[in-house]
């Protein structure tokens, strides 16, 4: 509870959960009678619609991450005091030049890899003290994960693939089997179930990719630019799938892309560069999905 009474009483932007104490031009807003501060107008106008969700939780909420990776004696620095906010039923685009630890922020917040100092909270929760039992039940339960390349299992067929999570989880006879199966013919996979990985398209591969992301019903899925390896058709269909899970189903969308067309439909942006957010980070758009 510490961490999350400090969240509102330091100068944080409530909405990103970007630190604000060094940035002069933060903007100040009055709320019942707190002073509030925030790195720009996109967050200061999402805060004005919705200050009760922004006096929350966050979904998920990254603290101080600093990320290096050590090569001998040489120390490279990836994230550096990375503070990200996550809401619960946002579609949230990470953008940033390549090389800027898109993905790597990504896997942080999917709890895939973790950070080298700072902290990850989930609901409020220090993933820090969860046991690796309890940090792969959230992964396999509350989180879905789509990727550039679908890595789906050549000797299973479509069906097969997409069930994978559920057969781990020892669910693989209820309603779920038969919801996963509802979900082929919604993405206009009816006729594929049978068809293995090398008998279907790459917009095919990614759609039953993201079937199997789906499986265990997540709240959140985590999408490391899913659209990448598709002709942008194929790459808006997949996408149009995603903002339906967003706007029918509620489900959290963070989604890593170099695509203008995804970061232009987002609710809100996150702009990476040299391992550090971009304060105002929503009238970055153009510069880094060219
Ligand atoms: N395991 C690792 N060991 C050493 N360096 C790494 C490792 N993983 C990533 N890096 C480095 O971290 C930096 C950020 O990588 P990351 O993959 O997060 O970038 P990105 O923003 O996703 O780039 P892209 O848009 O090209 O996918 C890169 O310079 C990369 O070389
Ligand atoms: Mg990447």
């Amino acid at each position: 509870m510490h961490a999350e009474h400090e969240r509102i009483s330091k100068k944080i932007d409530l909405v990103c959960g970007m630190h604000l104490q060094t940035f002069p031009q933060a903007l100040p807003y009055a709320h019942e009678g707190k002073e509030y501060h925030f790195c720009g107008e996109g967050c200061l106008e999402r805060f004005k619609k919705n200050p009760k969700k922004y006096l929350g939780t966050p979904f998920i909420h990254l603290d101080g991450v600093y990320k290096s990776f050590t090569t001998g004696r040489l120390e490279t620095r990836i994230l550096h005091d990375v503070d990200v906010h996550i809401w619960e039923g946002d579609f949230v685009s990470i953008i940033g030049p390549s090389g800027s630890g898109k993905s790597t922020l990504l896997n942080i917040m999917g709890l895939l890899d973790k950070p080298t100092k700072g902290k990850v909270f989930v609901r409020g929760v220090d993933t820090s003290t969860m046991s690796e039992e309890e940090t792969a039940s959230l992964r396999s339960t509350v989180f879905g994960f789509v990727f550039q390349q679908y890595n789906l299992i050549p000797w299973l067929n479509a069906y097969e693939n997409a069930t994978i999570p559920l057969i781990f989880a020892r669910d693989a006879h209820g309603e779920r089997m038969e919801h996963t199966r509802k979900r082929f013919a919604e993405m206009g996979l009816g006729e594929r179930l049978m068809h293995h990985p090398t008998e279907l398209s790459g917009g095919e591969q990614q759609r039953v990719a993201l079937i199997r992301a789906l499986a265990n019903d997540p709240a959140i899925i985590f999408g490391d630019e899913p659209t990448g390896n598709l002709d942008s058709k194929t790459g808006n269909m997949l996408l149009d799938s995603l903002i339906r899970l967003n706007r029918t189903q509620s489900k959290t969308l963070v989604v890593v892309t170099h695509d203008k067309d995804i970061a232009e439909k987002a609710d809100e942006i996150i702009t990476l560069k040299d391992g550090a957010l971009v304060p105002d980070h929503h009238v970055h758009k153009a510069t880094y999905t060219e």
